[in-house]
């Protein structure tokens, strides 16, 4: 289902570059952000000096592993502008993302952070086969959620023409994708399936729309996920990854003639693997938790941030960068079920493998005397509907297969089409109904 558009050459030159340029422009940014963040943010300055380094013992990448890391709590204990590096008056714009507990995590951005930021959301879409000229209809949330801004300055800076719809009203995203006949979508993958479904309520078969490639991403999604959107849509599903700490969306991307998971733009955020337990660093190639050091952000530069978000590092493929594997899950979302380690995505994939049911899932977890248990609540597909034999057959089915491949019990209850809560956004995978401790 590639686009059959040839790949022009618009690549930045850094995309291509060799490993020892990389390294050098990497090392000499380094040490500039190192400083900015320890000369700006006496938050910062308080930390390295409690960990007894200073930016100037930064001589080679390595050295990056002296420095103490951060998280979340950085953010909330110095709320709302405590950790910006450059006076309040330089800020030319604030995101913010809700926090799971009380205070939302604000970032902010210098004129020149939004460019930097632009342009690489310019570098994703163009990854994603996109190019100046293309309609983009993008239906991530716009306002504090940094989806739908950090979306649209990209797909302005690439050239293309942007539909700014955000999030919601499902009928009349379908209704202006018929009129407005756009190239590109840009969603969570999660809402892209809603789209599809009313597509379909309206009797449209969404595979005739003008939609070529869908860039999603801002909640984990699977391999079998993309296939299944792949074919409904007749597009091509590619990955975007970012956060709001880091930057926004577009801190990788796929490249569509490859598929292998998103390119870290390596030209502006470090990346390093580390083991959630220990905070040592891992080879490339091994699962471990996310961490990234900004190069280039003025307003907020982050250092050593712990996204939470488990996944490897590989090897450069369609670019000079490194890739990441697809995201598993975040260290947070770790379900432990009767004692077994469980992520959302391992059911996920385990549900699009049983070919009576949908992609619209949501899981329960519960207290089973001393132990969690949990139930996937998952939909039938609409050409079952009604159909009492094979929403059983499907429920056996899939429990067969948890238990089999993860090894956990867990009931299955499938439900007729609408019976599980569709997302506008960011999808609610899990519900847990666990009493409050
Ligand atoms: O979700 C930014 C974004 C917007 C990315 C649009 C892509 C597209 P936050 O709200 O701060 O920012 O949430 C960041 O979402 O740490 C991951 O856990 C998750 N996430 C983002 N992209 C992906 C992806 C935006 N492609 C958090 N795959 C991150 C899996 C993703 N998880």
């Amino acid at each position: 289902m590639q686009s059959d558009r040839p790949l022009n050459n618009e690549l930045d030159p850094i995309e291509i570059a060799s490993r020892d340029e990389i390294t050098a422009l990497q090392t000499t940014r380094l040490r500039w952000s190192l400083m900015h963040a320890y000369n700006n943010v006496p938050h910062y300055k308080n930390k390295f000096d409690a960990a007894g380094v200073h930016p100037n013992d930064f001589n080679e990448l390595k050295d990056l592993a002296k420095f103490p890391f951060m998280t979340k709590k950085d953010f909330r204990d110095n709320y709302p502008y405590g950790l910006f590096a450059v006076p309040r008056e330089r800020v030319v714009r604030i995101h913010a993302s809700s926090g799971t507990t009380g205070k939302p995590t604000v970032v902010g951005y210098t004129r020149n952070d939004i460019d930097n930021w632009a342009d690489l959301v310019a570098r994703s879409i163009r990854a994603a086969g996109g190019r100046a000229g293309d309609k983009v209809h993008i239906a991530y949330g716009y306002g504090l959620f940094t989806g739908g801004l950090g979306a649209h300055y990209g797909a302005e800076r690439l050239g293309c023409t942007v539909i700014p719809f955000g999030g919601g009203q499902t009928e009349r995203q379908v209704q202006l994708i018929q009129d407005f006949q756009p190239d590109i979508i840009m969603v969570t993958p999660s809402y892209m399936l809603n789209i599809a479904d009313e597509f379909e309520r309206q009797g449209i078969n969404p595979v005739n729309c003008t939609l070529r490639i869908g860039i999603f991403g801002a909640e984990p999604w699977t391999d079998q996920m993309r296939t299944a959107i792949e074919h409904r849509m007749g597009i091509d599903a590619i990955d975007i990854y970012g956060l709001s700490e880091v930057m926004g969306p577009g801190v990788a991307n796929e490249c569509i003639e490859t598929k292998d998971g998103p390119v870290i733009w390596e030209d502006h955020f470090y990346p390093e693997i580390i083991n959630p337990e220990t905070g040592e660093l891992v080879p490339d190639g091994e699962e471990g938790e996310l961490v990234f050091t900004s190069l280039s952000k003025e307003a907020l530069p982050v250092i050593r941030y712990r996204t939470r978000d488990l996944t490897r590092l590989l090897p450069p493929t369609a670019r000079s960068f490194r890739r990441m594997g697809k995201i598993t899950g975040r260290s947070d979302d770790m379900l432990i079920i009767r004692g077994v380690n469980v992520f959302p995505t391992q059911i996920e994939e385990l549900i699009l493998k049983t070919p009576q049911l949908s992609a619209h899932y949501q899981l329960e977890v519960f207290r089973d005397g001393h132990m969690d248990g949990m139930v996937v609540n998952v939909e039938i597909k609409p050409e079952h509907s009604g159909a009492k034999n094979a929403m059983d057959q499907a429920a056996k089915e899939l429990q067969h297969h948890i238990k089999s491949f993860i090894g956990v019990s867990t009931k299955v209850n499938v439900l007729d089409v609408g019976g599980v809560e569709r997302s506008l956004g960011k999808a609610k995978r899990v519900v847990d109904k666990r009493p409050k401790p």
